[in-house]
């Protein structure tokens, strides 16, 4: 939802943690894009020019390793909390159930669902906390640092490597960090970035992830088995919560805006050197 509606009923989706997480994800995630890709397409004037932003590509290349440490640290946070929740937490529903990540049976019959609905063949799934194209982003991600966090890792520190590794390897590594890195941007700034915020029920932008907050309306529109769920259980008045702030709407808004732009501008650069 884009704008404050302070008649309305307002439901917790994600805690200020997740946010912020979320947040520090989004600028290391820019920052390794917009550093990697002048060394990706050097030959490029563009590539140069947007190199010399940074100071250079020496400078870019270092650049490039603070976001990498940056996001590999969000990583194992998140995965540590994850963890923590499920172990000490006892919340094995983040491992099954309707409230968890893990892809299930009825996110299939969802797909099928959903593909049906889109040719007027059939009712909207009635989705609940996380939809079909929500869980597949999320383990994108997971897919994504396993693939490119180790081949950056390999060229960040070849002799260490180098000691148990063949030479032929960091070839391989550099031509599989650059090929999933160019796979990454594209699906984050088109995919991502369509089901987030450019999708007709959501244009101009999805604050969600910002503000933490949905209005129950929505929720129950959106997500109808997940909003009966937590009506059924007695969850709806603990998550009720207040309309989001200004401030932190402005500061979604423009955060928002900034990631997108810059997002959909290293695509068209991509399609240029790619496409010229
Ligand atoms: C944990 C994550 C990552 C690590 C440790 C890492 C590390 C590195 C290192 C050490 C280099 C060589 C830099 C140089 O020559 O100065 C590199 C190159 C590069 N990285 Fe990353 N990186 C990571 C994630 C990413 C991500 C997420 C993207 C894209 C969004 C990305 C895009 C690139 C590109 C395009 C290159 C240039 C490859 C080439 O020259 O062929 N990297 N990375």
């Amino acid at each position: 939802m884009d704008s404050i509606a302070p008649d309305q009923v307002y439901v917790r989706r994600f805690d200020a943690f997740d946010r912020v997480l979320h947040g520090l994800l989004m600028l290391s995630f820019l920052g390794l894009a917009a550093t990697g890709l002048p060394l990706l397409f050097s030959d490029e004037a563009w590539a140069r020019a947007l190199a010399r932003v940074f100071g250079g590509f020496v400078v870019a290349g270092w650049l490039h390793r603070v976001c990498a440490t940056l996001l590999i640290a969000v990583f194992l946070t998140h995965v540590t909390r994850v963890a923590r929740r499920i172990v000490a937490g006892g919340e094995s529903g983040l491992l099954w159930g309707p409230h968890s990540m893990v892809p299930q049976p009825r996110d299939v019959r969802e797909l099928v669902q959903h593909l049906r609905w889109f040719v007027g063949l059939g009712a909207r799934p009635r989705f609940e906390r996380f939809t079909y194209w929500e869980k597949f982003d999320y383990w994108a991600v997971f897919w994504g640092m396993a693939v490119i966090g180790a081949s950056g890792l390999l060229l960040w520190f070849p002799e260490l490597f180098a000691r148990i590794l063949p030479g032929w390897v960091f070839n391989v590594a550099l031509l599989i960090h650059g090929e999933e890195a160019l796979l990454a941007v594209g699906f984050i700034f088109t995919m991502h970035f369509f089901n987030g915020h450019l999708r007709p029920e959501k244009f101009p932008m999805d604050l969600v992830i910002f503000t933490g907050r949905v209005t129950a309306a929505e929720l129950e529109e959106e997500r109808p088995d997940e909003y009966a769920r937590i009506r059924a259980t007695g969850q709806l008045e603990r998550l009720r919560v207040g309309p989001p702030p200004r401030w932190l709407h402005r500061i979604g808004r423009v955060v928002g805006t900034a990631a997108v732009t810059i997002g959909l501008i290293l695509v068209t650069l991509i399609l240029y050197a790619v496409l010229t």
